[in-house]
């Protein structure tokens, strides 16, 4: 084997009319306007972010101190490394309208290795980011079923708590409070113990049925979740500053910049899945100008609603009583209007399942890109006769993330999913850098503004943020290096070898054609 091949092999590039090309075939649906995308934006942006990881971020978290009322602060923090990231994406997107998103930009500007490896990322952002989501869910589902005390039956009401947890959180709440497992949960032939986080398997099980019916009929529904989601923030917001009490704003910072700091890192959360939108370039009918108006319009919507949410939420709580499982909720029944904490998690459960919806959108999209550059078996991107959906990637996607709420824990799947994130957001940075020097006759008809000291903001913030987090995340620190070296040993024994072999038989597929032909 030469060595030299290989290194060559792995930085080959795609050019970007070679991938734009590609997109121009796709066979998938072109369904999406401005409108729509602003829609999937928020939809994919508000989530477990606001209603759930806020809580965490002002009080402090198992492995993290908090900001306290300075969350305002973190979160323009995060909102500024996003937004040089957001106006990176925009020129890019703007510029290669295809699906894939940043996984697509990498192999035109850092080649193949780099790009297996931002795909390879994004499904730490996208499926893992997912788990948090799907088991958030679970939280308000059963804040909401607790509502209807008076007239459900007991054992839905207080849903088994082996029904709604995973089976390492069993034994550690087994642990906790010095409980027989065996009286906590069933066992299976004596042996196995069963717990399952039931209603984020079926929530998860439900959106993937819809999302193979159709693109349009999933941002439909979405859009309805949205417009509920909204009105019910807007609403937390406007009740809830009748009750702020200024003198819950002191001490403002109580763990000073670290604590400032760290909030950043977790609610950074709260911004990802505005780059979702760029997933779906290849179903829009006028990506280059939509996709940036979107991209930019949904974070400066949800800065100013999530400025205004902790404002109101540190202003009506006491630090030290804010809730961390359903913060926003919780802060309604201390002033006291238990009936619109019900509603909230109406909101909160309409916001999760846009999100949970637009992340298995995004995953498959990614997968489909992949696999269109042969990195996975041509089988998997079938596209269904009558709903023209990538259905067996989707149904891979759905089937993942519910296998994985079996096991995992919602707090280091977003300290992971953020990791992921802050990687792939540092990469397209580097990549309008890159593209500026090896493209700069291309059209862009949207261009990054000082240009290249705004890259270069982007990468240092993003940059910033996870070091500095490193040092007290001791859990997820470990686990994503671990995630990146699988994502090499993977791509050295499996990914750059499938490439080269569905490459050649492609090759030999189209000499047989001209041979038929002659
Ligand atoms: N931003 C998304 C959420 O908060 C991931 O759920």
């Amino acid at each position: 084997m030469d060595i030299r091949n290989i290194i060559s092999n792995m930085l080959t590039r795609r050019s970007p009319d070679e991938l734009i090309a590609a997109g121009k075939k796709s066979e998938l649906k072109k369904t999406l306007n401005v409108f729509d995308l602003i829609v999937l934006g928020i939809g994919a942006v508000v989530g477990t972010g606001i209603f759930t990881i806020i809580g965490s971020a002002i009080q402090g978290g198992p492995e993290s101190l908090g900001a306290g009322p300075a969350i305002i602060i973190s979160m323009i923090l995060a909102a500024v490394a996003c937004v040089f990231s957001a106006l990176c994406y925009s020129e890019i997107a703007a510029m290669i309208p295809v699906a894939g998103s940043a996984y697509t930009y990498t192999y035109a500007t850092m080649g193949e290795f780099m790009a297996w490896m931002v795909g390879w990322i994004l499904m730490l952002e996208y499926a893992i980011g997912n788990i948090t989501v799907a088991c958030a869910w679970t939280g308000y589902f059963v804040q909401f079923m607790k509502g209807f005390k008076a007239v459900l039956p007991a054992f839905i009401v207080n849903f088994p708590m082996w029904l709604r947890n995973d089976y390492r959180f069993m034994f550690a709440y087994c642990d906790k409070f010095g409980l027989d497992p065996h009286s906590q949960m069933p066992y299976l032939f004596d042996k196995i113990p069963v717990a399952l986080n039931l209603p984020a398997m079926v929530i998860v099980l439900l959106l993937t049925i819809l999302l193979i019916k159709g693109v349009k009929e999933s941002t439909r529904f979405a859009s309805i979740m949205v417009g509920v989601n909204m009105f019910m923030i807007i609403s937390f917001i406007v009740v809830g500053s009748f009750y702020v009490k200024p003198e819950n704003w002191a001490p403002f910072a109580p763990n000073g910049f670290e604590g400032v700091f760290m909030g950043a890192f977790l609610i950074f959360f709260a911004y990802i899945g505005f780059d979702a939108i760029s997933t779906t370039a290849e179903e829009t009918e006028n990506p280059q100008r939509d996709l940036p108006i979107a991209i930019l319009g949904t974070l400066v919507i949800c800065t100013i609603l999530y400025i205004c949410v902790a404002l109101v939420l540190t202003g009506n709580v006491p630090l030290g009583s804010i809730d961390t499982q359903a913060p926003i909720a919780h802060a309604m029944r201390v002033i006291g209007k238990d009936w619109f904490a019900g509603l909230i998690s109406i909101g909160a459960l309409c916001a999760l399942t846009s999100v949970i919806l637009i992340y298995q959108l995004g995953t498959t999209r990614i997968l489909y890109a992949m696999s269109r550059d042969r990195f996975l078996p041509k089988s998997l991107r079938l596209i269904h006769k009558k709903y023209r959906t990538p259905h067996v990637l989707t149904w891979i996607s759905g089937i993942v993330v519910i296998v994985c709420t079996l096991f995992m824990d919602l707090n280091i799947s977003a300290e992971l999913c953020n990791f992921g994130t802050f990687t792939s957001f540092i990469i397209i940075c580097i990549a309008v850098l890159i593209l500026r020097k090896t493209e700069p006759n291309r059209e862009r008809p949207f261009k990054v503004p000082f240009c290249p000291w705004f890259p270069i903001m982007g990468i240092i913030t993003c940059g910033g943020l996870m070091i500095y987090s490193l040092k007290s995340l001791k859990t997820s620190s470990v686990y994503f290096p671990l995630w990146l070296f699988i994502g090499v040993v993977i791509y050295a024994i499996y990914g750059y070898a499938a490439k080269r072999f569905e490459e050649k038989k492609r090759a030999k597929f189209s000499v047989q054609k001209v041979v038929e032909k002659v």
